[in-house]
């Protein structure tokens, strides 16, 4: 698969250099030609490096990590997003002493918003860059979740399978709009991270138990409740 990076800082050059290494085609993006063309030399696997611009013609699949500014910001025109996949892993900033606000809307939705003819898929936001350092094993035996969002089943599918192909668990959370969850989980796993001191290696991985064989608690019982 072609995929463009707008934006080569940590999560950009990770996850090039691991898909790269999975033998999809990347193409690293910065503000400068120079700087894009650096990140490729060091990440080696094939990999080119350049203008956001030519990134963003480059790739059917395009990571962007430009936290909160408006793509019509960075590339000359948003027409060349037309039709393609946009992967957002952005987290809102860290508020002073994780004085968090509820998400009424996340950055993801904002960027759809932005670029109505991309298909924006939330991912890659609940795990620290250190944790890619892992990718694909011994990452793959520990089942880190992915929790991907986006409004197309198709594209969805594909960022999936992107997933996969590190060594990370996709799990598939439906519409776009649940990317304010998932922008409300990422920043959950930053105070563990920081504001807990649980280190760069904590993330989350969910599980679907086996169903118990014996329902010694009397089942779910109706309830009034929700
Ligand atoms: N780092 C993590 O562990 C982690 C984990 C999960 C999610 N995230 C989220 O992912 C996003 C990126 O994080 P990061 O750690 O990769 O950040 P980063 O290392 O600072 O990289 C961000 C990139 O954005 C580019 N950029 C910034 N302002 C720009 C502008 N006005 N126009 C064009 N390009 C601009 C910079 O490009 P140039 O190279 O051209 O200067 C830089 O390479 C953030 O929203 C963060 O919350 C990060």
């Amino acid at each position: 698969m072609k995929i463009g990076i707008i934006g080569s800082g940590n999560m950009g050059r990770s996850l090039g250099i691991l898909w790269a290494e999975q033998q999809h085609e990347v193409f690293f993006g910065a503000r400068t030609k120079e700087k894009g063309q650096a990140v490729a030399e060091s990440a080696g696997n094939n990999t080119q490096g350049g203008t956001n611009d030519e990134v963003a013609a480059f790739g059917d699949v395009l990571l962007y990590t430009i936290r909160g500014v408006n793509p019509a910001e960075v590339l000359t025109s948003i027409d060349v997003l037309d039709g393609k996949i946009l992967i957002d892993c952005n987290n809102y900033e860290i508020p002073e002493n994780f004085a968090y606000q509820a998400i009424e809307y996340s950055l993801a939705e904002k960027l759809a918003e932005q670029v109505p003819q991309a298909r924006v898929v939330k991912a890659f936001n609940t795990m620290a860059q250190e944790v890619f350092e892992l990718s694909p094993q011994p990452l793959k035996e520990y089942n880190v979740s992915v929790f991907v969002a986006g409004d197309e089943d198709d594209a969805r599918k594909i960022v999936m399978s992107l997933a996969a192909d590190i060594g990370f668990a996709p799990v598939d959370c439906g519409e776009l709009r649940f990317a304010r969850l998932l922008e409300g989980l990422g920043d959950f796993i930053r105070y563990l991270i920081i504001g807990q001191k649980m280190g760069s290696y904590t993330t989350i991985s969910i599980n679907t138990l086996p169903e118990a064989k014996n329902q010694r608690l009397g089942g779910r019982q109706a309830s009034s409740l929700q």
